[in-house]
C-alpha cells in the first residue's frame, strides 16, 4: 500500500512540474476550453476591447484583415439571439457576445476562403484573450449555415454581402466546463507522412 502512495506522490510530483515549466501563454492556450455555463455577470466594454484587440492581432493573408466585429451588450438582444439561434442558448447566461463578421470583398484576391480563414484565426486569438482575462467563451457556429446566418443579419443589421461567422458568447463561467486532453502524439509526423 505504502508503496502505492509513493508511487502516486511521484505522479504528482512529475506532473506539476511539467505543468509550472509551461510558460503564461501555453497555459492559456492548454486552459482554452469552450464555455457553455456562465453565471449571468456583466462583461465589461474594457475588457470587450482588450479582447477585439487581440482578435485583431492575428496574421491575414496579405495583411488584408478581411474583418468587422459586433460586440453585443444590449440585454434584449442577447436574449433575442439565444432564443432565435438553436446552438446560442448559452447567450442567455452570457454578459455579452462576439459576432466575427466575414468581408470577402476586403480579402485577398476577393476570395471567401480567405475572408474565412483569416476570420477564424481572429476567433482564436479572441478565445484566447478571454481565457487570459479569467472569463470564458465558445465558437457557435452561423457560417456556413444559411439559416443561422440569415437570423443573425436579421437581428443585427448585418448587410447580405458579410458572412457572420459565429457568435460567440461571452461572460464569467461557471467552473463547470473544463478544457479537454487532446494531445494525440499519434497525428504527428516528423519530416514526411
Ligand atoms: C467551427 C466551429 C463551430 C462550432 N459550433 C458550435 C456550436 O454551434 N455550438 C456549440 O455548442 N459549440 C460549437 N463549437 C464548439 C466545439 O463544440 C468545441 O470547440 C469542441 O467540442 C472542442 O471543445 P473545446 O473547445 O472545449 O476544446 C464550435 C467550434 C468550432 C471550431
Amino acid at each position: 500500500m505504502k508503496k502505492y502512495f509513493i508511487f502516486f506522490f511521484i505522479f504528482l510530483f512529475i506532473s506539476g512540474v511539467a505543468y509550472s515549466q509551461d510558460n503564461e501563454t501555453i497555459k492559456t492556450i492548454k486552459n482554452r476550453k469552450s464555455v457553455r455555463h456562465f453565471t449571468g455577470d456583466v462583461v465589461s466594454k474594457d475588457d470587450l476591447k482588450k479582447i477585439l484587440e487581440a482578435g485583431m492581432c492575428a496574421p491575414t493573408a496579405v495583411n488584408k484583415q478581411p474583418w468587422n466585429f459586433i460586440a453585443v451588450t444590449d440585454r434584449k438582444i442577447l436574449d433575442e439571439l439565444a432564443d432565435k439561434l438553436p446552438s446560442a442558448k448559452m447567450l442567455f447566461q452570457a454578459g455579452a457576445a462576439i459576432i466575427i463578421c466575414a468581408l470577402p470583398e476586403k480579402a485577398y484576391n476577393n476570395l471567401t476562403e480567405f475572408a474565412i480563414i483569416d476570420c477564424s484565426l481572429a476567433g482564436e486569438n479572441i478565445l484566447l484573450a478571454v481565457e487570459s482575462l479569467g472569463l470564458g467563451g465558445i465558437w457557435t457556429a452561423a457560417y456556413p449555415d444559411n439559416d443561422r446566418m440569415n437570423t443573425v443579419r436579421k437581428i443585427l443589421n448585418i448587410p447580405d454581402n458579410i458572412i457572420p461567422l459565429c457568435v460567440m458568447p461571452i461572460g464569467k463561467p461557471t467552473g463547470e466546463d473544463k478544457p479537454k486532453e487532446k494531445f494525440d502524439e499519434k497525428n504527428i509526423h516528423w519530416d514526411k507522412w
